[in-house]
């Protein structure tokens, strides 16, 4: 297994450092100051319990950012976006897997991508309830952290779709979770079996480093998929998006050798259309 010391790693990009720093934070930030006892609360405080945090996450990241580069661009789940003039756009979701952290299930993740002239540099995920985050920097490698060790990671080298280990994930609206599930209904039957982690940059994470073979969701946000698309395909992973003004965002991500198998499949299920 390869290894390198964390801080020779964030050498590897001019916008690493930074981009580790601020998910890193924030992921110690919402770990900590987690609420206590959240489930107790009537039911509609919670949520905005957790919607404070989340903000003060983004609020921290987007400062600090700043700070540091004040003429980069920002999109933020939050609604901090900001155009920049100087070629780099951070991309953050401050908590992704807002309802898993509501309910005290450890996944998930802060994700910081960084954008250098519109093309995917820097992946950045923090998943601090599992004591490991994840680097992806193009043209050296996928990383998970541990402490102050990167180990190198790959994909699984799965060799058919009928033994594929698949995630995906649902919209919140109803008739788009009922599409959805049409989609699955059509797929579960030539794979080996299904997960829902309930956090989309968790899913990309757990692709990069082989607990399971494939990804795919439609309806996801540049804050979701940013940080994760950088990781999984420096994990060797292949990737295809599309986007439309209904729909958002489909993302499929795979293996290479399932990949064209299930990218044929789920187009003939219609997963990049419906409500
Ligand atoms: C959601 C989670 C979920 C995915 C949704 C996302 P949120 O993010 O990542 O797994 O299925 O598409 O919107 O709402 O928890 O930040």
């Amino acid at each position: 297994m390869e290894t390198m010391p964390l801080d020779v790693l964030l050498e590897k990009h001019e916008c690493l450092r930074l981009a580790w720093g601020v998910a890193d934070a924030a992921g110690a930030f919402l770990r900590d100051e987690r609420p206590g006892e959240l489930e107790v609360f009537s039911k509609s405080t919670p949520t905005d319990v957790v919607t404070a945090m989340d903000r003060a996450s983004e609020e921290m990241i987007v400062r600090r950012i700043l700070e540091t580069r004040p003429d980069d661009g920002i999109i933020g789940e939050e609604g901090s976006s900001r155009s920049g003039s100087s070629g780099v756009t951070w991309i953050i979701d401050p908590l992704d897997g807002t309802v898993n952290y509501l309910f005290g299930i450890p996944t998930w993740g802060v994700s910081v991508g960084v954008h250098v002239e519109g093309i995917g540099d820097v992946g950045v995920i923090a998943t601090p309830d599992l004591c490991e985050s994840y680097v992806g920097v193009r043209g050296h490698g996928a990383w998970r952290i541990r402490g102050d060790v990167a180990e190198r990671i790959s994909g699984r080298p799965t060799s058919s779709l009928d033994q594929a280990l698949v995630s995906t994930g649902f919209g919140y609206a109803p008739d788009r979770r009922l599409s959805q599930v049409s989609v699955l209904e059509g797929l579960i039957a030539h794979i080996r079996d299904i997960r829902r982690t309930g956090c989309a940059t968790i899913d990309f994470t757990w692709l990069a480093s082989g607990r399971i073979d494939a990804y795919y969701e439609r309806g996801i946000h540049p804050w979701d998929y940013a940080a994760g698309l950088v990781i999984v395909e420096e994990a060797g992973a292949r990737t295809w998006t599309t986007s439309s003004p209904d729909s958002g965002t489909t993302v499929v991500c795979a293996m290479p050798a399932i990949f064209d198998d299930l990218v044929a499949r789920l187009l003939a299920l219609g997963v990049e259309r419906g409500p």
